[in-house]
């Protein structure tokens, strides 16, 4: 395996595991609408792997992954090259859990259809290796921790639904046994930190959704205070309790799921990506102030809809099967994350 289709390669995940990839001497063709990215970090991860220019070893197709016939040209393309796709990372999608609350069709339409059209398209030119983003919001509010990856599937809102929903249909595809496919469905937790150069990172659009980014914003000055929603939730100190992973962590698991698939048999692999540890907000605050030496001011205001009290995966399987865990540290999460928002305040504009 050697050429890489990554749809979504210039989001915050995807441009971390596009630096991954060519380092570990992939050639990568990224397909990004740019939706919520910039072609930016794109560059930023050229220039980390010192590569001089677009083309070389990756180059970039604006697109939308719903176009059928640009995403069939894609891959003629790269046939008629001699280099076809042999594999795909499919990090594309929207993933804003409130936005999918007040335009579910928008996330059918993208997450469940862009993927069935990828999917069609990949089969068409026998392109049978699949890395799927799934995420740990699947589980919903699941009354056991760690969870492991046989618990109950009850997403708790439309963004949720809309991954297991993808899950079932690549499971559907696979258990036909008409194409010999192989998939890997990553299950990240809370994805956080950035490239420790600085140089990559996260750069959502107008005021961040999730824990991270805003503390970050509010310690550059972007945003004047952090709303804790609740602090009176069933946990030890009344915030909730997730797993956040080190985005390059997350970044490697991608490597190691595509390694683990290429030994492997036709299979669809459902796997969780995490630390298997667990902090509150309270726990993030102090990480974050201790790392950068920066206070975070803080209200506590109502419970946000759509949230659980705790959430963090057993890891047992990915360290198993892959051979993969999590090796940095919250501390460094807070470090990284911090020397990319000193570096770049607005982001990648
Ligand atoms: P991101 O928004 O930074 O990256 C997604 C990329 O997909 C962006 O570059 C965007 O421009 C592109 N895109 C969106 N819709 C598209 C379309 N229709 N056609 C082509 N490109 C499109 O998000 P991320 O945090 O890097 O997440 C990557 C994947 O991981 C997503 O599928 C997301 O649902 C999943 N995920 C993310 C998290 C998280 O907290 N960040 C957690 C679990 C799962
Ligand atoms: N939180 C606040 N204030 C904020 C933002 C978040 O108190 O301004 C709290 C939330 O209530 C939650 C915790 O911080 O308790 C983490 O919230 P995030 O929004 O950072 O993360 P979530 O666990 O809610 O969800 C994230 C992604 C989902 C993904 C899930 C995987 O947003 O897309 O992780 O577990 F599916």
């Amino acid at each position: 395996m050697k050429n890489i289709l990554v749809t979504g390669g210039a989001g915050f995940i995807g441009s971390h595991t596009c630096l991954v990839l060519l380092e570990a001497g992939y050639n990568l063709i990224v397909f990004d609408s740019l939706i919520n990215s910039s072609s930016k970090s794109l560059s930023r991860v050229l220039e980390l792997s010192g590569i001089n220019d677009f083309g070389e070893r990756l180059s970039l197709v604006k697109g939308d992954i719903r176009n059928f016939s640009l995403l069939q040209d894609v891959f003629k393309n790269s046939k008629e090259k001699g280099m076809p796709i042999d594999a795909v990372i499919h990090f594309a999608g929207l993933k804003s859990v409130s936005e999918s609350i007040t335009e579910p069709l928008k996330y059918w339409d993208v997450n469940v259809n862009g993927t069935r059209i990828l999917l069609d398209i990949m089969q068409d030119h026998d392109c049978y290796t699949l890395v799927f983003s799934s995420s740990a919001t699947i589980y919903g509010s699941s009354q056991q921790m760690p969870i492991s990856e046989s618990a109950d599937i009850k997403p708790i809102n439309p963004y949720g639904t809309s991954k297991a929903s993808v899950e079932q249909m690549l499971s559907d595809a696979f258990y036909s046994n008409l194409y010999p496919l192989k998939v890997a469905c990553l299950r990240y937790f809370n994805p956080v930190g950035a490239h420790p150069s600085g140089l990559i990172g996260e750069d959502p659009l107008g005021i961040p959704d999730n824990l991270f980014p805003f503390v970050s914003q509010v310690a550059i000055g972007r945003e004047s205070l952090l709303r804790i929603f609740g602090a009176d939730w069933n946990t030890p100190d009344g915030t909730p309790i997730r797993d956040y992973i080190h985005v390059m962590d997350l970044a490697e698991g991608h490597l190691c799921a595509l390694n683990y698939l290429e030994k492997n048999q036709p299979q669809i692999f459902k796997v969780n990506l995490g630390t298997g540890r667990g902090y509150s907000v309270f726990e993030v605050i102090n990480a974050f102030e201790v790392a950068t030496d920066k206070k975070i001011p803080y209200e506590i205001v109502d419970r946000r809809k759509g949230d659980v009290a705790v959430n963090y995966a057993d890891i047992s399987l990915a360290k198993r099967e892959m051979n993969w865990y999590a090796k940095r540290t919250l501390n460094s999460s807070c470090i990284d994350g911090w020397r990319w928002q000193l570096s770049n305040p607005n982001g990648y504009k």
